[in-house]
């Protein structure tokens, strides 16, 4: 069987109604400044989301990414969630997902890749559709990070928000649709971006609350230096996977943690950056929700056009990383 087996037939997103400013940290306490975050971020804002659930905001994403494929929910025959911060730990964020959807024909399940969930999700929604007979799925990427973010560490909180992304892949025999995908990990390198508790090793207790162990812990110098290496390589692997180079690419759309390390990025890969979609200035890092968020802005301001092709690259906690080339 030859590639493609399944194409993106619509995209949306969901964003929480609250933003938050690099300015509105003074509001809480913590001392930053607008000028530290942007020189080393580029953030500007993040929406955070006070009252929406993370099911809320994936439902959002994913109703309107079925709107534009024309998917009504019964159509639905697979759901697959990438996510770090479910409303719940059971069951899975997919089944709530499916409940909230009404696609009560869906078999649901999460990924848990991180930031790299979205290309995880993809590349295993596009191999059952290619051997188990699946014609119709949706891959969400969905964050509520706030909900697992120590505000009191200025060295994270300043960095991530919530959302969500999603897009509806089917099954195709054009031309258009998944090139290639390469997907990648090296979990001996866990500890630098963890939460270190609230797992079944060490349950929520009194003193994991003391300690704040159960929220995200990160060496930002490791995950910066790891980050650039890894999507660099992912973006070759994947390019050369799909015969491709990166003059042929029209858009790259990096996962959204840090502009320095997209502009890195982009560099090794060979793509000047007029070619690559930048919104982490608005959401912040949004996790596994970045790419696809940042797929359904590309697609509504015309970037990525019918026989464009995308270079889709990420990095997450795991570590994990990977690429999708898609051809529109
Ligand atoms: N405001 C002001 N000062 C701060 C802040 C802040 N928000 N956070 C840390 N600092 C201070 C530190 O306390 C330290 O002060 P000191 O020198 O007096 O001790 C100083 O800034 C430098 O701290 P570093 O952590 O060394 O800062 P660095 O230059 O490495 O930048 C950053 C930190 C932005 C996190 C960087 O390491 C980075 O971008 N790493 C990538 C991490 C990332 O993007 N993670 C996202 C999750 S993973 C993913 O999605 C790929």
């Amino acid at each position: 069987m030859k590639r493609p087996f399944a194409y993106i037939a619509g995209t949306g997103r969901g964003l929480p109604a609250t933003v938050f400013t690099n300015a509105d940290f003074a509001t809480i306490g913590i001392e930053t400044t607008d000028e530290w975050i942007v020189e080393r971020t580029g953030i500007r804002q993040r929406h955070l989301a006070k009252t929406e659930s993370a099911t809320d905001l994936a439902a959002a994403a994913a109703r309107e990414s079925m709107t534009k494929a024309k998917v009504q929910p019964g159509e639905v025959e697979l759901i697959v969630v990438g996510t770090a911060s479910p409303d719940r730990l059971l069951p899975s964020a997919a089944v709530d997902l499916q409940a909230a959807l009404g696609a009560s024909r869906a078999a649901a399940f999460d990924v848990g890749a991180a930031c790299s969930g979205f290309i995880y999700g993809c590349t295993v929604a596009e191999g059952l559709m290619a051997s188990g007979g699946y014609e119709t799925a949706i891959v969400v990427g969905v964050e509520k990070l706030s909900a697992i973010t120590d505000w009191q560490d200025r060295a994270t909180c300043v960095l991530f928000g919530d959302g969500a992304g999603a897009a509806v892949l089917k099954r195709t025999k054009h031309h258009k649709g998944i090139l290639s995908t390469y997907v990648r990990s090296d979990g001996t390198l866990g500890d630098l971006l963890c939460r270190p508790a609230g797992g079944a090793t060490t349950p929520f207790s009194a003193d994991v609350l003391d300690a704040r162990t159960q929220f995200i812990r990160m060496n930002g110098r490791e995950v910066f230096k790891h980050a650039v290496r890894s999507m660099s390589d992912a973006a070759t692997r994947a390019l050369d996977a799909a015969k491709l180079t990166g003059t042929d690419i029209d858009l790259m759309i990096p996962h959204q943690a840090n502009i320095r390390i997209i502009e890195a990025t982009a560099k090794h890969a060979n793509i000047p950056m007029e070619k690559v979609f930048v919104n982490v200035d608005r959401y912040g890092n949004t996790s596994a929700a970045s790419i696809p968020i940042a797929l359904d802005e590309a697609l509504e301001m015309g970037k990525l056009r019918e026989g464009s092709t995308a270079l889709l690259v990420a990095f997450g906690a795991g570590f994990t990383w990977g690429a999708m080339v898609v051809r529109f």
